[in-house]
């Protein structure tokens, strides 16, 4: 083999085998989990209106649409900031105690095996922060001044 050939070919090597380990698997299950488990219908500004046609890049930016009920008004965070600083492991603690919080479907987040859940963060993160994070939660006894769900039991 001539000389160049081979260097070329080590470097070759050299320079694509880093990039091949640094794909994560965790993250393309953690774009499904996300698509499946209906988080853009809550967290993704225009998603049920687009019948699911928002860009990846506009995912889980969080929602000004508010959801009320006996709790007061909470909002869907927006889980791009949110994620860009919390740990992984502050996200798998979130998952195993949050209670309570509704609409939010901590109860069933909480039926993933652990990798799953950990895949949800690594996708979330991997798209990096965006947009401004959503309005604060509001008391019962608070109007909110955006347009809100009502999720009442009649
Ligand atoms: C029915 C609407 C709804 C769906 C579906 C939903 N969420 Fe939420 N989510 C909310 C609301 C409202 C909040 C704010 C209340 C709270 O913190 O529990 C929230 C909070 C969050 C937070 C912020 C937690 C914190 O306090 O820092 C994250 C992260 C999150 N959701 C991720 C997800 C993921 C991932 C999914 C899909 C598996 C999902 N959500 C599905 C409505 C929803």
């Amino acid at each position: 083999m001539k000389v160049w050939a081979f260097v070329l070919l080590l470097a070759l090597g050299i320079f694509t085998r880093p990039i091949a380990a640094s794909v994560d698997p965790l993250v393309e299950r953690g774009k499904y989990l996300v698509a499946f488990g209906s988080c853009n219908d809550c967290h993704t500004p225009g998603w049920r209106e687009s019948d699911g046609g928002v860009p990846v890049s506009g995912w889980m930016t969080g929602s000004k649409l508010g959801y009320r009920g006996p709790w007061g008004t909470s909002y869907p965070a927006n889980a791009r900031l949110e994620f860009s600083h919390i740990s992984e492991n502050d996200w798998l603690f979130m998952v195993r105690t949050r209670a309570g919080h509704w609409p939010m479907v901590w109860h069933d987040l909480r039926y993933l095996k652990t990798d799953d859940q950990r895949a949800i963060y690594r996708f979330v993160r991997s798209l990096g922060p965006r947009g401004v994070a959503a309005p604060a939660d509001l008391p019962p006894s608070r109007e909110p001044k955006t347009p809100y769900i009502w999720i009442v039991p009649h």
